[in-house]
């Protein structure tokens, strides 16, 4: 919360009639004028005052230290018994783990629970009610992001995701709002509209390779949106780089995932000593994002130089840059960003959505008879068709829960001591929303494990209001706690810059 106070000028302070400021500046205790100071006047020239405000100062001191102390004493949220020093690291299972940590959370019957890593301190929020308290309510405490040596060294911190709460984390924000707002110049919708027709051809014409023509059109897309380039057929470089460079990201996300991110000083051992090959894996991944980050851009500065640039969100940036080279930079992480973090997931939903289908063909042929019905079979749906569609609508949203794209979303860290359910979750904490267990709730979702569009229809057919905002993570939720009424939902900037701009429901169709 910002700090009124901190906003009043000298000016603005509360006067005397004679117009002297409440607390002035210490005078000669000789003073005449002191001696002439209307009685009530706050003066340190006064012994007494000056012993009472100092009795008063030591008090606070004295409190903050014993509500310091017995904050201190407060336990960790409870969590599995571990190794002494190691800790939880070998209770972990490297498969799903977000599955043990919600059993570990109801074996323990707390919301959250903790784990220890070489001294690290992590906590998971396992439920919505501690997800909207702590991430939610309570967001300016979590606005901070870890940071992981491992990242660093690979190059991969400029991801907005991963920035500390800074300035620059906030210019990205900008950013992406800026070119976000200006969509519909982009010609998104047709774009996608364009490259679904395309990816239903591939499909019908060559069906076993489904998983690659989706990863391939979820490539062009997000291609086109950040540079306005068309990617090659198959093997396009930068595509194929972005995907590799996610696969390494995801890899060394996790504190636990790399050595060098519980051991921080291993970071400045040489290489070739045992034990150092993050280092050459860190190199070859720094390698790969300088040719992903600098490629695209320099070819949309070229042809912005000569007048071919298509329109894209780096164009668009660029246009209005001021700042020289160090606005090009920052609109190199942030088109770089959305070539990250939009490529992947809008594949993986997409793929998902066809195993829905084919799991499911019940499912597929009421879409079908919908579509039908709705459109006819002369053209494909477009965005103007999603209102008179409720059904695929909510295939959509099934799809985002079904299968969590990103389990435990990114990790915050804590920027102050907090206190949950008598539990302390201590200032520097890693600590992950376990975006998969609120999907997964048995409570709002019965038979969480079933594919079951019809969960998110009212009676009358029409959408309910839960738009699934989880599956989103709760960063996004942080800017506007207001939004959190009665679920959990997204503002409407980030359906436009990550739900609509790459997986809207068109890319469904
Ligand atoms: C189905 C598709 C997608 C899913 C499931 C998804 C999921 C997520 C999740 C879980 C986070 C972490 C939020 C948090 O820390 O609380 C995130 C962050 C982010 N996503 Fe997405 N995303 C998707 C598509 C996209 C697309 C297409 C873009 C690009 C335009 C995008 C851009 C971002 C950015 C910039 C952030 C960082 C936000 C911040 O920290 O301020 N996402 N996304």
């Amino acid at each position: 919360m910002e700090d009124r106070r901190a906003n009043v000028t000298a000016d603005e302070r509360p006067v005397y009639p004679s117009g002297r400021p409440l607390i002035h500046k210490a005078k000669p205790t000789a003073s005449p004028a002191a001696a002439s100071a209307p009685s009530t006047m706050l003066s340190f020239d006064q012994p007494g005052l000056c012993a009472a405000l100092c009795c008063v100062f030591l008090s606070i001191v004295a409190a903050n230290a014993v509500y310091l102390r017995r904050r201190r004493s407060l336990p960790l949220p409870p969590g599995p018994p571990g190794i002494p020093f190691i800790g939880n690291i070998f209770s972990v299972p490297s498969h799903t783990p977000w599955v043990r940590y919600v059993s570990w959370s109801r074996e323990l019957t707390s919301d959250l629970i903790s784990l220890q890593a070489f001294g690290q301190t992590i906590v998971i929020i396992n439920t919505r009610k501690a997800v909207k308290e702590l991430l939610v309510h309570r967001s300016s405490a979590y606005a901070d992001r870890p940071q992981l040596p491992m990242l660093k060294l690979m190059t991969m911190d400029f991801v907005t995701g991963f920035l500390p709460y800074s300035d620059k984390w906030r210019t990205h924000r900008k950013l992406f709002h800026q070119v976000f707002q200006a969509k519909a110049s982009l010609g998104h919708a047709n774009l996608q509209l364009a490259e679904g027709e395309r990816l239903i051809q591939k499909l019908s014409d060559d069906p076993d390779d489904f998983i690659g023509h989706i990863r391939h059109s979820a490539a062009a897309i997000v291609m086109v949106i950040a540079y306005g380039h068309e990617v090659a057929p198959k093997h396009d470089r930068f595509v194929d780089i972005a995907e590799e460079t996610v696969v390494m990201m995801i890899e060394n996300v996790t504190p636990g995932a790399a050595i060098v991110n519980m051991f921080p000083f291993l970071q400045h051992f040489p290489e070739w000593l045992p034990g150092m090959g993050f280092k050459s894996f860190a190199r070859k991944c720094a390698s790969l994002v300088k040719e992903m980050l600098d490629g695209p851009f320099e070819r949309v500065k070229c042809g912005m130089a000569d007048g071919t640039a298509r329109p894209s969100l780096t164009s668009a940036l660029l246009r209005d840059n001021e700042d020289g080279k160090e606005g090009e930079e920052l609109i190199k992480h942030v088109a770089g960003t959305v070539f990250q973090a939009g490529t992947d997931t809008t594949a993986t939903a997409v793929t998902n959505a066809i195993v829905a289908f084919m799991e499911h063909p019940d499912v597929q042929r009421r879409a079908q008879a919908d579509i039908d019905r709705v459109v006819g079979r002369n053209r494909l749906p477009t965005l103007d068709d999603q209102d008179d569609l409720p059904f695929i609508g909510a295939i959509c949203r099934e799809i985002l829960r079904w299968k969590a794209i990103v389990p435990l979303g990114f990790p915050y860290k804590a920027m102050r001591d907090e206190i949950y359910e008598g539990h302390l979750i201590p200032k520097g904490t890693t600590v992950f929303g376990n975006v998969w267990a609120l999907l997964n709730d048995p409570e709002v979702y019965p038979e969480p494990e079933c594919f079951r569009p019809e969960r998110f229809l009212k009676d009358d057919g029409s959408l309910n209001c839960d738009d699934v905002g989880p599956a989103f993570g709760f960063a996004i939720l942080m800017l506007s706690n207001a939004l959190f009424e009665c679920e959990m939902r997204k503002p409407e900037d980030y359906f436009k810059a990550s739900a609509l701009v790459a997986f809207d429901d068109s890319s469904l169709f």
